[in-house]
């Protein structure tokens, strides 16, 4: 018998220090069975090589459980609000050939926002926040820095008006703690609010910026095929779901690491030319998103060794794969020079994260303002005050207090 509850993946402490546990975890084997709240019983793939086969093996492992053999999703759907219903039904939820639809359209429009181009308004909404702190002796930069950027980049990125940001911060704040059930519940209505705004601004005239990414969407074109008004809905909340909470972990983990690492902070002031592979560190050292979306096993079939049967759960646990001592040398050592550095931090396989790019432009600048603007920066309090959230399958400091000058 499996005693599913033996690895703590949720707890503050895991957060703290997540390296024991996933080494831990690692030798009961490649794939390991766990009960999750709400997610229910899943199997785990705790080896870089297990992770990469699952999320490349999408004949067999599919995103929509339906693909799978389960109606019980489908019917959820239909007995929700049709708000809610919509977002659930976002591409990230979908197999091929429809996720090969959706992604193309949004690819297309997406690209042609470069991010070269939103590069000078990374820096100017940077430096916007920062300018902010002047003066101060102390921050929290979670709150005044890493929670803003990504937000009012996706905002602005998406063309939405300046004056909306800070009520898209109230609704979405709600929805913190996606592991605890009532606290899901209680943001129910800000995510309602959101919806029915996505909905207004995305019709023509709804005051949604000419240059931006939503008149991009509404344009966007292939072989005939367009997105409904319902797709441009549920995208753009998938957008703001997918690239603003996971941007804000790994800015501010990634700052954490480094003042919890001076002499790194040292060689990175002295070569900011080592910033691309400081941030991949960061990228696997933090591993913001710990865990991918669930895969459902197509048919019975062996793998990595074990039967499984048709319609079972599964997930990847990046944060394993990237501490694997079989890919990475010295795993526990957070070194801004590693390279290669094949990091499984935006998945891998047919729903391979859309914003890498964004997300790495976003930290690089965001992390080099800060640095640049206080050449004194440490953390304020002692290590063991730091507080992570209790949060599954994303690694989240709840603050981040630090001194600005010496
Ligand atoms: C540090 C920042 C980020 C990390 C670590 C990250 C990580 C990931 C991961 C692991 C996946 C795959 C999930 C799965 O297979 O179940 C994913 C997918 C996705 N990400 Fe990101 N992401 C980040 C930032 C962003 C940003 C900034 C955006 C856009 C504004 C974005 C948009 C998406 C979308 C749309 C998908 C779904 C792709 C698909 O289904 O084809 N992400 N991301």
């Amino acid at each position: 018998m499996f005693d599913e509850r033996r690895f703590d993946i949720l707890s503050p402490e895991f957060h703290a220090n997540p390296f024991t546990t996933l080494d831990r975890m690692r030798t009961e084997g490649p794939v390991v069975r766990l009960r999750l709240p709400i997610v229910g019983r899943t199997w785990l793939a705790a080896s870089h090589e297990s992770c990469a086969e699952l999320l490349k093996n999408s004949q067999d492992f599919a995103r929509d459980p339906a693909n799978a053999g389960s109606r019980t999703q489908e019917r959820i759907l239909k007995v929700l609000p049709r708000t809610l219903g919509l977002l659930a039904s976002n591409m990230l939820g979908h197999d091929d050939p429809e996720h090969r639809r959706l992604r193309a359209l949004v690819d297309d429009a997406f690209q042609r926002r470069t991010i070269a181009a939103l590069k000078p308004t990374i820096v100017e909404m940077a430096d916007r926040l920062l300018d902010k702190l002047d003066g101060k002796p102390e921050a929290d930069l979670m709150t005044e820095f890493c929670r803003d950027l990504p937000l009012s980049i996706i905002c602005a990125m998406l063309g939405l008006p300046e004056k909306d940001h800070d009520r898209f911060k109230n609704w979405l704040g709600g929805l913190k703690d996606t592991a605890n059930v009532f606290a899901v519940i209680r943001a129910i209505p800000g995510v309602i609010s959101v919806v029915r705004y996505l909905r207004r601004v995305s019709r023509p005239g709804g005051g949604a910026r000419r240059e931006g990414l939503i008149a991009a969407l509404r344009e966007a074109e292939i072989e005939g095929q367009t997105l409904s008004e319902d797709e441009i809905v549920s995208m753009m909340f998938l957008l703001f779901g997918a690239g603003q909470e996971t941007t804000t972990h790994l800015i501010s983990g990634g700052l954490y690491a480094l003042l919890t690492n001076r002499d790194q902070l040292s060689r990175l002031r002295q070569d900011p030319g080592l910033m691309p592979t400081c941030i991949e560190e960061c990228l696997r050292y933090v591993s913001p998103v710990q865990m991918t979306k669930p895969r459902f096993a197509t048919r019975d079939l062996i793998w990595q060794g074990r039967q499984f049967r048709r319609g079972e759960m599964f997930a990847a646990f990046l944060a394993a794969a990237n501490c694997d001592p079989a890919r990475f040398e010295q795993p526990h050592t957070f070194d801004i020079t590693r390279h290669p550095n094949p990091h499984l931090s935006f998945g891998t396989g047919l729903h391979f994260c859309l914003g890498f790019q964004l997300a790495r432009a976003e930290a690089s600048i965001g992390i080099q303002r800060i640095l640049d603007r206080f050449p004194d920066l440490r953390l304020a309090r002692r290590l063991e005050d730091t507080k992570w959230h209790k949060r599954l399958g994303i690694r989240a400091l709840a603050r981040l207090p630090v001194r600005l000058a010496a």
